[in-house]
């Protein structure tokens, strides 16, 4: 019988700490900037197996904040450092800030698919209160893990997904070759060749997002990375699908016309229509 099954009055009276009392007292002192991590915690997802080997799960992991790494429209990415005694990574946290403090939202357009169940939470967004700004918030926090975790598994240029808790993202901080965090596409000048290398790693991306009758939404150079000769496509709450979402197509021509604009205007000539038609063939 466990002690906790006996009745109270059987319970023994401690004059003394309960020396079977094996509750875990970290002996570790964080500072202000640190936490632990919460990988394990019930409550938080984490990604798609298989995990990758550079991903730290241990439970007595040491998260450290290491400062801002740039602040969105409607979200914030900072850096921030998970360690053990024998291991440490750098990571990319991108916390969704509530609608009131975004500088412009794509709450409407997009969610045409994407309903509300809860009827609690669907009033509360409804009327704006901080439940239902708070509730916005994670939903687009969840849209953009579930989003990145599918991505991921089918093999899409996308950051690893390391875990989603509340409205915050952990994923693969995406370097460049030096290792330092990779510049956005649009801050790069590529020569030819690089150039070359990189529509055609997009175009492939995108073709493939096509043949899963889904488009960016929000495709641009400035929400691509370029990782050294690698291209990783990021921010990507707003995936819609092309054929069941009604504003889906404008969505793909815009994302075409972003990207193919940028290439032509470097040196590369493609053609937005043509992208265009070739990408709603695969989405039929
Ligand atoms: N995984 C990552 N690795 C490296 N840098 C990243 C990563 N995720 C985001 N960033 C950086 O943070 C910026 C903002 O991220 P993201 O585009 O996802 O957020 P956002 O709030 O939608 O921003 P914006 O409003 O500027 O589009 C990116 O442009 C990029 O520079
Ligand atoms: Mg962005």
């Amino acid at each position: 019988m466990h002690r906790h099954d006996l009745p109270d009055e059987q319970l023994p009276r401690q004059a003394h700490p309960d020396p079977f009392d094996f509750t875990f007292i970290p002996t570790v002192d964080l500072d202000d900037d640190q936490r632990w991590s919460r990988y394990d915690e019930i409550g938080v997802l984490t990604g798609p197996e298989p995990v990758p080997d550079w991903v730290i799960t241990a439970s007595g992991a040491i998260e450290t904040e290491l400062g801002i790494l740039k602040t969105g429209k409607e979200a914030d990415v900072f850096l921030l450092e998970r360690a053990t005694d024998d291991a440490a990574t750098v990571l990319a946290a991108k916390r969704y800030r509530e609608a009131e403090h975004r500088q412009f939202h794509r709450d409407a357009g997009y969610s045409d698919a994407r309903k509300t169940r809860n009827t609690r939470d669907r009033r509360a967004m409804a009327k704006h209160t901080a439940h239902g700004r708070s509730v916005q918030a994670g939903q687009w926090a969840g849209a953009e893990f579930g989003t990145l975790c599918e991505l991921w598994e089918a093999g899409l240029p996308v950051p690893y997904p390391i875990q989603l808790d509340g409205t915050e993202i952990l994923m693969e901080l995406i370097t460049d070759r030096d290792g330092e965090v990779a510049p956005r596409l649009a801050q790069t000048r590529p020569d030819h060749d690089q150039l070359r290398n990189y529509w055609d790693q997009l175009h492939q991306a995108m073709a493939v997002l096509a043949g899963r009758q889904q488009a960016h939404g929000d495709l641009s150079p400035f929400n691509i990375l370029a990782a050294g000769d690698r291209l990783v496509i990021i921010d990507v709450p707003q995936v819609v699908d092309i054929v069941g979402n009604s504003n889906g197509m404008d969505f793909l021509a815009r994302d075409c016309r972003n990207v193919c604009n940028w290439f032509a205007t470097r040196g590369l000539p493609v053609d937005a229509e043509e992208v265009l038609a070739e990408l709603i063939s695969y989405a039929w």
